[in-house]
């Protein structure tokens, strides 16, 4: 119904079509055609680090509205490992999950995750949780698991350094990961079933982000990431980055900014161009009680919610807020109990929406209008 695409690129194994352009900020609303599923963009992927969410089934992940999940091949790759999951016939048949999955390549979990990886010009050595030995996760091992999980869109090994850091380390990491990009490439057997994307790398430094998006542009790509963001760094900064990388990658491909969930960031991003985002964000703060509403989060911990019998949200149509109350939450997440399943539920459902109504402005004509009154909701009044 909303005719021919605007624009489009057809790689292997993802066709993207831009349906809709906001006239006065890069915002476009997309359809992209994965292996498993056409997933609407721009869109938000929950973060499953063991192959499911945290907290919610495949089947409640349909109903929200998911398109494409996460998973992590530094998990995945020790349990279940490469071996039992080929054997399954990929992640997708082995936890039951017809739609859209990406799985990150492993490298940025296990720096930030465990403190004591060790880089080196052949990948990333680390101490093994399971057993305590060292391991080394190479471009070519993190392609080898990726390719038998069998994810839609596999994320190549990058060097990730804080977004905090600053020095020669960054020009480093950002060479090395074009290095490790072209040895992921060389790796990939399954080009016509997955997509390898790349991720621009460079820190907070203009020219070393476009030389990134550059070589990355020349080498080509079905789609392309921006990493090494949102790590404690000031917004401006942040979103400076993403619009100097947007403004140099295709407008035919997807763009997806890694790590990235916070609502006022998923707007100011998608103003920006970018297409695709995840973050554990939504669902680790449900497990700590914190239920997400529009002019912020609702920490259902807190004692003034014992009595309070309205949903989380009376505009709200998940499951949770159709059926219970912020009382019934406030014990249930106190005893960690199924509270924060429900929670989770709605942390979802409310991305799910923000993403929805995103796109609806933009194929209305209306996101400038929208992203106003966003922001006047989000900070023009106290919680
Ligand atoms: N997740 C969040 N940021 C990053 C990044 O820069 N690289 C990778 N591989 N994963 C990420
Ligand atoms: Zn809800």
């Amino acid at each position: 119904h909303l005719g021919a695409p605007l624009e489009s690129s057809t790689s292997p194994a993802l066709r993207f079509e831009v349906l809709a352009r906001c006239s006065t900020t890069r915002a476009r609303a997309s359809r992209m055609h994965l292996p498993h599923y056409t997933a609407r963009t721009p869109m938000f992927m929950p973060v499953g680090t063991m192959g499911s969410i945290k907290g919610i089934t495949p089947k409640q992940l349909e109903d929200l509205d998911c398109h494409v999940i996460l998973g992590n091949t530094y998990h995945l790759g020790s349990q279940p490992g490469p071996e039992l999951l080929e054997e399954a016939g990929g992640l997708h048949r082995f936890m039951a999950w017809g739609r859209g999955l990406l799985t990150d390549s492993g490298g940025f979990q296990m720096v930030s995750l465990l403190k004591l990886a060790k880089i080196t010009e052949d990948g990333v050595e680390f101490e093994n949780p399971h057993d305590g030995k060292m391991m080394m996760l190479t471009p070519e091992m993190s392609i080898g698991v990726q390719n038998a999980i069998g994810a839609d869109i596999m994320m190549q090994l990058d060097d990730v350094v804080s977004s905090l850091t600053t020095g020669p380390r960054v020009e480093e990491a950002m060479w090395r990961s074009i290095r490790w990009l072209d040895r992921s490439i060389k790796a990939h057997k399954r080009p016509g079933e997955q997509n390898l994307f790349p991720i621009v790398q460079g820190g907070l430094d203009p020219a070393l982000r476009t030389l990134s998006a550059q070589e990355l542009v020349r080498r080509g790509a079905p789609g392309y990431a921006i990493g090494g963001l949102s790590g404690g760094e000031a917004k401006g900064a942040f979103w400076r980055m993403v619009a100097l990388s947007t403004g140099i990658l295709p407008t035919s491909k997807p763009r997806y900014c890694m790590g990235v969930g916070y609502a006022e960031d998923l707007v100011v991003c998608s103003a920006l161009g970018v297409d695709m985002y995840d973050c554990v964000f939504p669902t680790r703060t449900a497990r700590f009680g914190n239920a997400l509403v529009r002019t912020g989060s609702l920490s259902l911990r807190q004692g003034r919610f014992r009595d309070d019998t309205r949903p989380i949200d009376s505009d709200c149509t998940c499951l949770t807020c159709a059926n219970y109350s912020r009382a019934y939450l406030h014990t249930s997440v106190t005893r960690e109990t199924t509270g924060c399943h429900l929670v989770t539920v709605h942390n979802i459902a409310f991305q799910m929406r923000l993403m929805r109504d995103i796109r609806e402005a933009i194929v209305a004509d209306r996101f400038p209008q929208f992203v106003r009154s966003f922001m006047e909701t989000r900070f023009g009044r106290t919680v």
